[in-house]
């Protein structure tokens, strides 16, 4: 069986609101992540911690590599290794190559991967946002996907920041009426590649800022909530302190989320 501890959309740097709101807590974001790390370390001692991305809210090149270098540092002591996926607010003013040296790999590669854990296949793909236009995955990363999957033979996790779901955005603060700023341009097709290769058990990205579950052909899409999202109207707030469990075991997949919005999905294979 394989545990993860996963934690989304932290924003260390300035608080930020939308719509004359103050929407990001992210003056809150380093006592809550050090609650998560310590969360992790002392109780959950998951196999993995898993960053969904925009650990950073971008401010400028100097202040994104030192918020982005403390962030990991915070998640380091959880005391689990540390799988980051890139977010759109990590990679405005941080490179691909910088964001690899300091996740601790050779800072040539891709900013997607997979690799195996305790029996589980884990995909972390690299979305990319270009800001007011789209999200999109490029044919180079879905080749690979497609060559990556015909030779896991695991069970597979994948891992990515924006939404391969068609979810309704309903009600969404921030996307409600922009889809294509949140959900993969190529979703139908990424989608389809997932659901072929005959092993994908869940699909977790952060960004939406919300906890929502989609499931499309079999397959669990999960969104997870921000870990600072004010879950109140405006000013002085309440942050969602959200993470999630999740544990997957050949016969069954459970997902808790924990903070101020708790959520418990369970998943069986007969
Ligand atoms: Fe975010
Ligand atoms: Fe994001």
């Amino acid at each position: 069986m394989l545990s993860l501890g996963v934690v989304t959309d932290v924003h260390l740097g300035p608080s930020a609101s939308f719509g004359g709101k103050l929407r990001k807590l992210s003056h809150r974001a380093e006592p809550l992540l050090t609650q998560f790390a310590r969360c992790m370390r002392d109780d959950v001692k998951p196999d993995l911690v898993v960053n969904l991305g925009d650990l950073i809210e971008d401010e400028s090149p100097e202040q994104d590599d030192a918020h982005y270098c403390r962030g990991v540092e915070l998640l380091g002591a959880s005391g689990a290794p540390v799988v980051h996926v890139a977010g759109n607010h990590d990679r405005a003013n941080l490179s691909s190559e910088r964001l690899r040296s300091v996740w601790g790999l050779d800072a040539a590669g891709p900013l997607y991967r997979s690799f195996d854990e305790k029996g589980v296949h884990v995909v972390v793909l690299a979305t990319h946002e270009t800001k007011d236009v789209e999200v999109a995955i490029d044919d180079n990363q879905l080749a690979w996907l497609e060559a990556d999957l015909s030779m896991a033979k695991a069970p597979t996790v994948v891992l990515m920041h924006h939404s391969a779901a068609d979810q309704d955005l309903k009600g969404n603060r921030w996307f409600e009426k922009a889809a294509h700023l949140c959900l993969v341009k190529q979703r139908k097709r990424l989608r389809r590649i997932l659901h072929d290769s005959g092993h994908v058990r869940l699909v977790l990205n952060g960004h939406l800022h919300w906890n929502h579950l989609d499931v499309i052909d079999g397959i669990p899409y999960l969104t997870l909530q921000s870990l600072i999202e004010n879950i109140e109207e405006d000013a002085p707030g309440e942050p969602a302190a959200a993470y999630a469990v999740v544990r997957v075991a050949p016969t069954r997949m459970d997902v808790t989320v924990g903070g101020a919005q708790p959520a418990r999905y369970q998943f069986s294979r007969a």
